[in-house]
């Protein structure tokens, strides 16, 4: 029987936490993660890390084609999501024009900001080829995910708000951590 989607997070948070035990360095452990997570989780195309500097979020470790290197924060689903510090779903990434294309084949996709003592360090990024592919419980599993890669421990979460369209445009939705 296919575990449900919450206990294939739990499982794979399990694994990756035995994969960084005992490494602190941010590129190897963001490395893993990535491959991690793309080869566990169904229908994903693209799943990697961008760390922040300055304005800019930076390209990470990755799995999948070539990406953009540098995306201003505020811009892209990504640089929205850091600039909000909230996690960010776009069910169709053809209806947002926000999006920033590097692979075609993507339909929709996850962010989840990586927050280090208050302020976003980077971004978890997951893209689809499957339309809607993500939901509230990728974004619970993917928090727990960012969570690994971050310098600092991971500060408590509480209850969350609604998902939100953003203002302007409902098919960016927002989430605020
Ligand atoms: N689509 C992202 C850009 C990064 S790629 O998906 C790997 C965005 O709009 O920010």
């Amino acid at each position: 029987m296919a575990l449900s989607k919450p206990q294939l997070y739990r499982d794979l948070a399990e694994q990756l936490a035995a994969l960084l035990a005992n490494e602190a360095n941010r590129v190897a452990n963001a490395a893993n993660a990535a491959a991690l997570i793309y080869h566990g989780l169904p229908d994903l195309n693209w799943a990697g890390f961008y760390f922040r500097e300055g304005a800019e979020l930076v390209l990470g470790p990755f799995q999948g084609k070539p990406a953009c290197v540098r995306i201003p924060v505020g811009k892209g689903v990504c640089g929205i999501a850091a600039a909000r510090a909230a996690g960010a779903l776009v069910p169709d990434v053809r209806r947002f024009s926000g999006h920033i294309g590097c692979d075609p084949t993507s339909r929709s996709e996850l962010v989840v900001p990586l927050i280090e003592a208050g302020t976003v360090s980077g971004v978890l990024d997951l893209d689809s080829p499957v339309p809607a592919r993500f939901d509230e419980d990728d974004r619970i599993g993917c928090q727990w995910f960012g969570r690994g890669v971050r310098r600092s421990p991971p500060p408590v979460f509480g209850h969350f708000a609604r998902w939100n369209p953003l203002v302007g445009d409902a098919i960016l939705m927002i989430r605020t951590i």
